[in-house]
């Protein structure tokens, strides 16, 4: 996991942030951890971005910037985030996520041993009202869309929201929602679920070029 130093190392080399290009901003700061294509990298706990709609990217991105996210003492990771974000300005926000939504989505690794068949019930009982049945999300909910994460990111978020760690500040508006829904969850029925997001993500490819593939 990056330390704080290498958190701040990485703002000095990039200079100052504002009145930049997002996609430079993207490559000179954000590629470090989550990768040249935005495609993740799991040793750091970095997702996936590729894809990701930016009416989410940037609820998320200024949740960070805010401190209503990456806050809590035991958020290791969501602290690296939280350190960025907060050097970003609300522009470069906007602009970042929108940049991060033309991007080509990664596709999801199914967690082994995993039931993607119990884990779709689940899903419909429980997460679809929400996240819709192709888990492409809702943005007059502001519920994630759930494809273009990373797998093993989905799970260790669903375990954050279990334990508190990520939904409790009291300023944050959707992370109790999920907390609600997240403490009834064990760790066999998180991987199952983790397994059915990825058949939806075949299903129903997220990201612009599904979304235009799905028109057609
Ligand atoms: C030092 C490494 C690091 C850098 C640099 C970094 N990130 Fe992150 N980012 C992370 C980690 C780790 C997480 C996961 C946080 C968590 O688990 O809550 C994350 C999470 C995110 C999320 C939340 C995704 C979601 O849906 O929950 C967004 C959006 C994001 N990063 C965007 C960016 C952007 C844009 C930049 C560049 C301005 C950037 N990141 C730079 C490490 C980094
Ligand atoms: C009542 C509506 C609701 C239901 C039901 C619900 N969610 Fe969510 N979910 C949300 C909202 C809203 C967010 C955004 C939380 C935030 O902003 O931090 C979210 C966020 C998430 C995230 C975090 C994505 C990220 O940014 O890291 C995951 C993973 C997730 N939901 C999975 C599920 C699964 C799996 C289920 C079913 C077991 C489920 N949700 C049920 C509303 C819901």
């Amino acid at each position: 996991m990056p330390s704080r130093l290498s958190v701040l190392l990485v703002l000095c080399l990039a200079g100052p942030l504002a009145g930049q290009e997002p996609e430079s901003v993207f490559t000179a700061v954000c590629a470090k951890c989550h990768g040249a294509s935005a495609e993740g990298n799991a040793q750091i706990m970095a997702p996936s971005l590729a894809g990701l709609p930016h009416w989410y990217g940037s609820l998320q991105l200024n949740k960070f910037r805010d401190g209503v996210r990456g806050k809590h003492h035991a958020d290791l990771t969501g602290a690296q985030m939280q350190a960025i974000a907060a050097t970003l300005t609300p522009e470069l926000v906007t602009a970042i996520a929108s940049h991060l939504e033309t991007l080509q989505p990664v596709p999801i690794l199914t967690p082994p041993g995993a039931d993607p068949r119990r884990g779709g019930e689940l899903y419909d009982e429980i997460c679809a009202k929400c996240h819709r049945f192709n888990g492409q999300g809702e943005r007059a909910f502001r519920s994630a869309p759930l494809t273009t994460l990373s797998g093993w990111y989905l799970a260790a978020s669903l375990r954050k929201f279990r334990e508190g760690v990520r939904g409790s500040h009291g300023a944050d508006l959707e992370g109790p929602k999920m907390r609600e829904i997240a403490v009834r969850l064990g760790d066999r029925e998180i991987n199952d679920l983790v397994a059915y997001i990825a058949l939806l993500a075949e299903r129903y490819p997220p990201g612009e070029s599904g979304r235009k593939r799905a028109a057609q």
